[in-house]
This record gives structure tokens, sequence and C-alpha cells, in this order.
């Protein structure tokens, strides 16, 4: 049942808190890491989106080159795998047929798989040669919420593992972790401003997204679940490449969730700068920032707190207020929000 709420996407972004600090204490399980020498991550649509940020989590805490790959275009790329590359394939369902021909052909090259998944016995588990759950629960909504943190949460642990292999550790974002879940719940019970906006946003034409490092991969997860449950043309940018082509798009009151990372992080002046030049061109700016930020009150139209957090894992707390604005806009144009049209929960074909 929906325990009160309204759509299951609504129970299952409430249900973030206890998923994350449950998935924090899953078991890792018995796979050497001493010997790899690269690391590819093969996913889908919201679990590409986790892998995108794991990318950037893996080679900075174990300095191991890591790819990230949509699996579908996997490969006919003929990648260059072998015995001491790491192939990590992310799937809520376990059932995700592009997931599973990457994977496929990942262990016909000689890479070893482990695998990120959600369901219990489901096949991509079961063809990998390791598995780390994730123990969101049942996803009942076709939009990816909880099992999207829960898999940041899995990659996290697989790239800390993958340091600790190479002598590095990395004790400060072990405790961050450890105080993600209250963080969340804490978030959680500030949503009435999002809903506010959401009803502001519904009849927009058009809702663009933009961020750096970390930041890019919430900006597509951002527009990814405004395009399945709203219906409205949304795109995520990466802010830098803004001037070279998308800023064309931005008109007078185009609205733009801005993704901006911490005051001290040496990206923050240049996305703040980003955000200044998207207004001249008659933006709408929606900023989610971290807590205690002022500098960028004077550049926004709204505002979206989240609380502090290293950078890698922001995208834990970032993530959150899309959910729950495309999951609102959705509602206020009156769509199915669990149900979108002409997409199902699990995709078994290729
Ligand atoms: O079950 P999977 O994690 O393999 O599914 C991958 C995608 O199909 C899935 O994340 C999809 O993009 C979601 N509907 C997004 O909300």
């Amino acid at each position: 049942t929906k325990g009160g709420y309204d759509f299951y996407m609504l129970k299952e972004i409430a249900e973030q808190p206890q998923a994350v600090a449950d998935t924090l204490l899953s078991r890792f399980p018995d796979l050497s890491l001493d010997e790899v020498r690269k690391v590819v991550i093969i996913a889908c649509g919201t679990a590409y989106h986790a892998g995108m940020i794991a990318g950037y989590a893996i080679e900075q805490w174990a300095r191991i080159p890591c790819d990230v790959e949509l699996a579908s275009e996997f490969r006919y790329k003929d990648p260059i795998l072998d015995a001491s590359t790491l192939v990590i394939a992310i799937s809520q369902s376990g059932e995700t047929m592009d997931t599973l021909m990457a994977l496929r052909h990942a262990k016909a090259q000689g890479a070893r798989v482990l695998a990120i998944c959600n369901t219990n016995g489901s096949t991509i588990p079961r063809e990998s040669d390791a598995v780390l759950y994730t123990h969101g629960g049942p996803e009942i909504a076709v939009a990816s919420t909880k099992a999207f943190l829960t898999q940041l949460v899995a990659c996290y642990q697989v790239g800390l593992r993958l340091g600790a292999a190479r002598g590095f550790s990395h004790a400060d974002v072990t405790a961050a972790l450890r105080a993600v879940p209250d963080q969340l719940r804490a978030l959680l019970t500030r949503t009435d401003e999002i809903r506010e906006l959401a009803y502001d946003l519904a009849t927009a034409r058009q809702v663009l997204f933009i961020g750096r490092h970390v930041g890019y991969p919430v900006a597509l997860e951002g527009a990814l679940k405004l395009k399945e449950l709203a219906y409205m043309h949304a795109e995520g940018f990466a802010a830098g490449e803004l001037k070279h082509g998308p800023i064309a798009l931005i008109d007078e009151g185009t609205p733009v969730i801005c993704v901006l990372p911490a005051p001290g992080d040496p990206l923050h002046g240049k996305v703040v700068s980003n955000i200044q030049e998207v207004r001249a061109r008659g933006a709408r700016t929606i900023v989610i920032a971290e807590e205690g930020d002022e500098t960028i009150v004077p550049f926004a139209d709204d505002v979206i707190r989240v609380p502090v957090t290293p950078a890698l894992l922001a995208p834990l707390m970032t993530t959150v207020p899309m959910q729950i604005l495309a999951c609102e806009i959705a509602a206020a144009r009156g769509h199915d929000v669990d149900q979108p049209r002409n997409l199902a929960k699990s995709v078994t074909v290729e």
C-alpha cells in the first residue's frame, strides 16, 4: 500500500533515509580488489547517473581509472577489457536486458563483474562474479528514487574499498556517510517550498538543469525525472558547456535549476558565474545550495537548501529536491505519477 501517501513515488522518496541506512550495513562480497587496474561501470537510465557519480568517487578515492558506459552502447565500441578490469553492473531490477547483455560481453572478454542490485536472486547478480545488494526494499513507482540513493551508497562503498586495497584511508568520508540518513530525514521535513515551486513551474515550456562535476549527473537525473513524469522538455547540462551552445535555449523566464557546489569547493565560483550568465539572459534561477551559503542569494530567484556533506557525497542530498519537484510538477499537470505513459518499470528487451 501507499502508506498514506498519494503516490508510491512519494512514499519511496520518504523511505530514502532508512534505505540508505540499511544499504550502509550491506554485506560486502568476497571479492579481491588488489589486482584491479581499471574499473568500467555499465548501467542504464537513473542507474547510469549513479554510475557517473561513482566514476568521480572511484577515481578520487582509489586513483584507479574508471570509465562509465551506457550499457546499451557498451558492446558496440568493442571495449578493451581483461582480467584486471573490474566491471560494475548497476541495476535496481537486475533484469534490464541492455545491462545484462553488456555484462555477458564483459565476462566473455575475461573481466570480473560486480553487480550492484536491489533485487535478490535476479538475473544480473546471478550472472555476476559477486554482488553487493542495495537494501532499498521494493520500488513500485516507475521513476527510480530510493534505488538511486542506495546505488550511490553502494558505489561509494566500492570506491572506499578500492581505495583501501591501494592503501588510501578516507575515514572522513566514512563518518560523513554515517550522518546521511539523519541529514536526509531533516531535508525531507522541509519540502513545502518545493511544492509551491512545482506549482509555479508546471506551466513552463521547458526546464533546464545545470551542474558541474558530480552536480552534472545530478542535473541529468533531475531532467530525466521531469521528462518521464511530467512529459516536459527538460535537459541537463554541464554548466561549463552552456556557452558552447545550450545558452541559446534561454529566454525570459526559462526556469534553470542549478546545482551549486559548497562554498569551499574549487568549482563554487565557476558555477556562481554560470548562474549569473543564465540570469543575465532572463532565466529564472532556482539554486540548490548548501545550508549557510549566502553568496548565491543575490543571483537566485529561489534557493533550496540542502545539508552540508563532502563534495562527492553531495548528490545524496541535491537529488532529493529534484525528485520531489518532478513528482509534484507531474501531479500538478494531472499525470499518473507512478505509471507514466510509454514506460515500464523494468526494461527486459534490448
Ligand atoms: O532496473 P534498472 O536499474 O536496471 O533500470 C534502469 C533504468 O531503466 C531505470 O533507472 C529508468 O531510467 C528509471 N525509470 C528512471 O527513473
